[in-house]
């Protein structure tokens, strides 16, 4: 089977070297991939978003199977554009997607089916918006309503940060703005909870937390992700139950009346208040680092996996997982989540330990000749997985110390909740 993998990231690397496990698999083409993908796969450099391109490119090479790795595209409706083409694909339907293309279609299918969530309130304008918020009871979450990279959410502790969140949201910092979402704070931990699905089954496909600020102790700027661990320390059965129950069944439910099955990653960002789960947010792809985190765990075949999806075949086979702990720290260029140099070479990367339990995925990477060289501010993922994840951690450390890289830096802390 030859497959195609879209997108550029540690996720996609991360896919690209389990599935590289296959048996099943000969050939894996990256669109357009990265330093990492192009030492096990063939990188085609060719724009994610031009579907006509993609398109043309597949068909030619008669690719069997293509994945999509990032929101952008699928919000975009590239699996509709592919199926018509009648290429086979891994992922969600414009429609499903707008789970993560439009938090207010979210919290219309949560009220609509009872989804425990933040209460919230949707405006148009700034004026009803700010009337809304007369003798609020302070923190308020101001949400943009498109797709804004993780930035488009302001959590404001006063009537002066939420004016200031208001007037950026309308004033278009997100792209145009027709609506606003002001939510209720929710108060507790976070969790990433993931299922696959082929449209009538679904299963779980593991539990991470993630790190979002850039600086030990969840202090500074919000990020793509410092670091991740699986499993959760919150999952427990009886907590799975309550999310399956009360959160992800009545939402495939809901899109399938929208005559939308769901095909693909599904990824519920919880709120966990006293036991209790809550949606924040959908995101309709695998997270990043948490992908990186939960697929070294995985012992059955993700290329078999993942056609079982496309086939509709997904309840004919078990997934299988090892029973580890798994933890990821990715190693950014200085200055990220702001301004950062590229361009500067990444040393020592060719002795690297990499073996079944130690893995290396590249994100903002790119080869110039025999270089690998700065490409993005998330620039390379280590992922051990062991017993404990004191273990795991330390030898991420390890690994990370003898890369010994001066332009870059990373939080030493990630697990900080699972390890004393
Ligand atoms: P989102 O893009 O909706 O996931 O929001 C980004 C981050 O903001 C989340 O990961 C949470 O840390 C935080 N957040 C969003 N909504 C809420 C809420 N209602 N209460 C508390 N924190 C929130
Ligand atoms: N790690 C957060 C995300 O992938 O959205």
């Amino acid at each position: 089977m030859k497959v195609g993998i879209v997108g550029s990231g540690g996720r996609e690397h991360a896919l690209c070297a389990i599935l590289k496990k296959s048996n099943k698999i000969s050939e894996i083409f990256c669109f357009p991939g990265n330093a990492g993908t192009s030492t096990i796969a063939q990188n085609i450099n060719l724009d994610p978003n031009n579907f006509e391109d993609l398109k043309n490119f597949i068909l030619k090479q008669k690719i069997d199977l293509m994945i999509i790795g990032p929101e952008k595209p699928l919000v975009e409706g590239i699996v509709d554009f592919f199926e018509e083409h009648n290429i086979k694909v891994f992922g969600p339907s414009k429609v499903a997607a707008q789970l993560e293309g439009s938090k207010i279609f979210t919290k219309k299918i949560c009220q609509k089916y009872k989804i425990p969530t933040a209460k919230f309130g949707i405006f148009q304008n700034k004026i009803d918006t700010k009337k809304y918020l007369e003798g609020w009871n302070y923190p308020a979450v101001i949400k943009a309503d498109n797709l804004a990279s993780g930035k488009g959410v302001y959590i404001c502790n006063n009537q002066k940060e939420s004016d200031t969140a208001i007037n950026e949201i309308f004033d278009g910092k997100f792209g145009k703005a027709k609506n606003i979402l002001i939510e209720e704070f929710l108060e507790g931990e976070e969790m990433s909870f993931f299922i696959i699905s082929d449209g009538k089954t679904f299963k779980c496909f593991g539990t991470a937390q993630d790190h979002k600020r850039v600086f030990e102790g969840d202090k500074g700027k919000n990020t793509g992700g410092m670091g991740a661990y699986s499993p959760s320390r919150l999952i427990s059965k009886e907590l799975e139950k309550k999310i399956l129950k009360k959160i992800i069944k009545p939402t495939i439910s809901g899109l399938s009346e929208l005559n939308s099955n769901y095909k693909g990653f599904l990824y519920a960002g919880l709120m966990i208040v006293d036991n209790e789960p809550y949606l924040i947010e959908y995101n309709v792809r695998m997270g990043d680092p948490e992908c990186q985190t939960i697929l070294p765990r995985l012992k059955s075949d993700l290329a078999v996996i993942m056609n079982s999806c496309c086939n509709g075949t997904l309840d004919k086979i078990t997934i299988e997982w090892e029973d580890k702990k798994s933890l990821c720290v990715v190693l950014c260029a200085k200055g990220y989540p702001d301004t950062f140099k590229k361009g500067t070479e990444i040393p020592n990367l060719d002795n690297i330990l990499i073996n079944s339990d130690n893995h290396l995925f590249h994100a903002g990477t790119k080869k110039v000749i025999n270089k690998i060289i700065v490409n993005g501010g998330r620039v390379l993922n280590f992922v051990s997985i062991s017993d404990d994840f004191l273990s795991a951690r330390e030898k991420v450390h390890k690994i990370i110390e003898k890369v010994n890289w001066t332009d870059g830096f990373y939080r030493k802390d990630i697990g900080y909740k699972v390890i004393d």
